[in-house]
């Protein structure tokens, strides 16, 4: 065999791994300002492929081994968590894991998680003033509060009722979960959630805290809304920290750019400068702030749990459908 030019060899092979696969269930917008920013820091460009966390999830486990999909970023910490019991999910290094804000890494320690999300009520003062809110969403199913509240089946909620199911268990779930279909309209999204609470169709909604700040800012501030923000500062359900999170494919042919790309979404002056700048969802880690002057992590009490432990989305789906929600 004739060798030709034996020393560009490496530049050759290199070609094919200059470009990472994301999948994504995050915001769009979000997903994409974090490829770009990643290709301008590194030089290695990020395809993003947007669709739903259990879009992009069921996409991953077909695909199998053929996954185009070098890294996966979710929205929500249940379908992460599915993928990872599955086993398909890389380690994260342990340096990398050592970044964020400990409380959101998952036991496992197969994904990173890259922002918060809190479950808060968004209320309408001219309705409802603040300190008449319920202190749990699990009083919402008595006959006081019937009609006057909207929710969504969004991720979010989905992930509230694995938790719920992990700590109340199955049965008194799914009595919760007929009570609020009972007793609450369903708005379907979390920005209808919010839009009908702002023009007080609605005492009040839960949703999570970012949909209010997105709406604040495209109105020029959050004195121009009528809604506001109720965090339930508590260890109640309804005031859970929901972890996004990014994770490299075991299938990936290129783990250690993959790995990069994780540990850069964990860096202060990286992904979370991203975080902070382009989204109301809360940065993890200290000393990053959001440019939306949200509260910061260690101001808010909320419920102490393994985000690891939402990896039963199969089942909260299974109590959503009984319960006529979904
Ligand atoms: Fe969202």
């Amino acid at each position: 065999m004739v060798s030709l030019a034996a020393g560009c060899g490496s530049s050759d092979d290199a070609s094919s791994g200059d470009t990472l696969t994301l999948y994504s269930g995050q915001h769009e917008d979000f997903a994409k300002a974090l490829a770009s920013s990643f290709e301008s820091a590194t030089g290695t460009k990020v395809e993003v492929r947007a669709g739903k966390d259990s879009e992009m999830v069921g996409q991953i486990v077909e695909e199998g081994d053929r996954s185009k999909a070098d890294l996966i970023l979710t929205e929500e910490p249940g379908p992460m968590a599915s993928l990872d019991k599955q086993g398909l999910l890389s380690p994260v290094a342990k340096d990398v894991l050592a970044l964020p804000d400990q409380r959101f890494v998952p036991s496992t320690g197969n994904w990173l998680p890259v922002a918060a999300r809190a479950r808060v009520m968004f209320f309408n003062p001219t309705k409802i003033a603040e300190d008449k809110l319920p202190s749990s969403i699990l009083d919402l199913t008595k006959p006081e509060w019937k009609g006057r509240f909207a929710y969504a089946p969004s991720g979010a909620f989905k992930s509230t009722t694995a938790y719920l199911i992990n700590t109340i268990g199955k049965d008194k779930t799914l009595e919760w979960l007929k009570g609020i279909k009972a007793n609450g309209v369903n708005e379907q999204k979390n920005g209808k959630v919010r839009d009908s609470v702002e023009a007080g169709q609605h005492e009040f909604g839960l949703s999570n805290h970012y949909y209010w700040y997105i709406l604040a800012k495209e109105k020029g501030g959050e004195d121009k809304l009528t809604s506001r923000v109720h965090y339930l500062n508590n260890d109640d359900a309804g005031a859970l920290m929901l972890a996004s999170g990014v994770a490299t494919l075991k299938s990936s042919k290129n783990q250690e750019k993959a790995a990069e790309f994780v540990k850069w979404m964990a860096a202060a002056d990286g992904g979370q400068k991203v975080v902070a700048s382009e989204t109301p969802q809360i940065p993890m880690v200290a000393g990053v702030t959001s440019a939306y002057g949200l509260p910061a992590l260690d101001s808010l009490t909320f419920p102490k749990f393994d985000q690891a432990s939402l990896d039963n989305v199969d089942a909260a789906n299974d109590l959503l459908k009984q319960a006529g929600i979904v």
